[in-house]
């Protein structure tokens, strides 16, 4: 049962709840097809995701060397749940919903009813893009930032439930959940420091970004030798970790828009390596980039092309993630009800 029961998801005629539909994406690889094309442009398959995913599993929000300093906060829209971490005075990380959920805006945006994220100039809400980490001079008093991330007593603040591995910190809204973690973690190796960051946004849906950046580095790593090896791995939901011998690209997805994805880039290398070569040992991820770039923007114009059936799943990394996403849409949730019950 869903958690909110009486939510339905169906778009054209498509029930998205409905397994059967996803029959021919659960063949075995090579035969199998993509998700239902619309899953690649729905807005209500967002909602859907947004049930399934972005409620329920951990999701990579960050690296914890963004806020260093005491009471920096990284903002991050987790579906359509406004979320952010704040570091503490005494270097502790905490995790808590926004103070305000829709801010600053008399309504919600028409680009957001259509599942897009508009750029808002108030605050990260569930239905904005987020905004850069917040400093944390600017927390100390009453300012504008102030009152929409932390309110006067940001104690009283619904609290997230936030882990990190290594550097990377994950965070999880699932209003049932008493597990402590569903998934295996990222191997993580502490030698390595975050040197670099930048976002990026391109024209495809997060799903297919997820899977053509693994293609991109599993090609690179078919053509390089070992000096130029690369490793790549998808840790669902939205978190791509390649590997090179000296250095890590993290890449957090973030969907804003059913089409378009924010791809939020960490870089880090080896600590024993002189500061002059940082730029030597990042230059592997610049093509390959370039190339993921390239796949998932030509895979979303295709699936909007295909009209009639779905296309083939070509990415062996899409067809794994694909079955993780299926298993998760069939899970069963306890349902609650936050309306005040009464005795009739
Ligand atoms: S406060 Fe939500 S879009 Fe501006």
């Amino acid at each position: 049962m869903l958690a909110h029961p009486d939510a339905v998801y169906i778009d054209e005629g498509v029930d998205f709840l409905d397994l059967g539909r996803y029959t021919t994406a659960t063949a075995r690889f090579g035969l199998a097809t993509m998700l239902p094309r619309r899953a690649y442009t729905s807005e209500v398959f967002q909602r859907l995701e947004d049930e399934k995913i972005w409620t329920r599993d951990w999701v990579c929000i960050g690296t914890a060397p963004e806020i260093p300093n005491a009471l920096d906060l990284l903002p991050y829209t987790i579906g359509h749940h406004a979320i952010h971490v704040q570091r503490q005075p005494d270097g502790s990380l905490v995790g808590r919903f926004n103070k305000a959920q829709h801010g600053g805006c008399r309504a919600v945006p028409a680009q957001c009813r259509t599942g897009k994220k508009t750029k808002c100039s108030y605050t990260s809400c569930g239905y904005s893009r987020d905004r850069e980490v917040i400093g944390g001079e600017n927390l100390m008093e009453m300012t504008p930032q102030m009152g929409q991330f932390l309110g006067a007593i940001p104690e009283r603040l619904l609290p997230v439930r936030i882990k990190t591995c290594g550097p990377l910190i994950f965070a999880n809204i699932d209003p049932t959940l008493e597990v402590e973690w569903h998934a295996a973690e990222p191997e993580w190796d502490n030698d390595f420091i975050r040197v670099a960051g930048h976002w990026q946004e391109h024209r495809a849906n997060w799903k297919i970004a997820g899977a053509a950046l693994v293609d991109a580095a599993r090609s690179a790593e078919a053509g390089g030798g070992a000096i130029n090896h690369v490793t790549a791995r998808w840790h669902f939901p939205n978190l791509v970790l390649i590997r090179s011998r000296s250095a890590i690209l993290a890449i957090v997805l973030q969907p804003t828009a059913m089409d378009q994805a924010l791809w939020r880039l960490s870089f880090f290398v080896r600590s024993d390596l002189p500061a002059v070569s940082y730029d030597a040992a990042l230059t592997r991820f610049a093509p390959l980039l370039k190339l993921a770039v390239a796949k998932a923007t030509t895979r979303q114009a295709e699936v909007e092309a295909a009209l009639a059936a779905e296309p083939t799943e070509t990415s062996r990394a899409g067809w794994e993630f694909n079955q993780a996403l299926v298993e998760r849409i069939g899970r069963l949730h306890a349902s609650y009800w936050n309306a005040p019950l009464m005795r009739a």
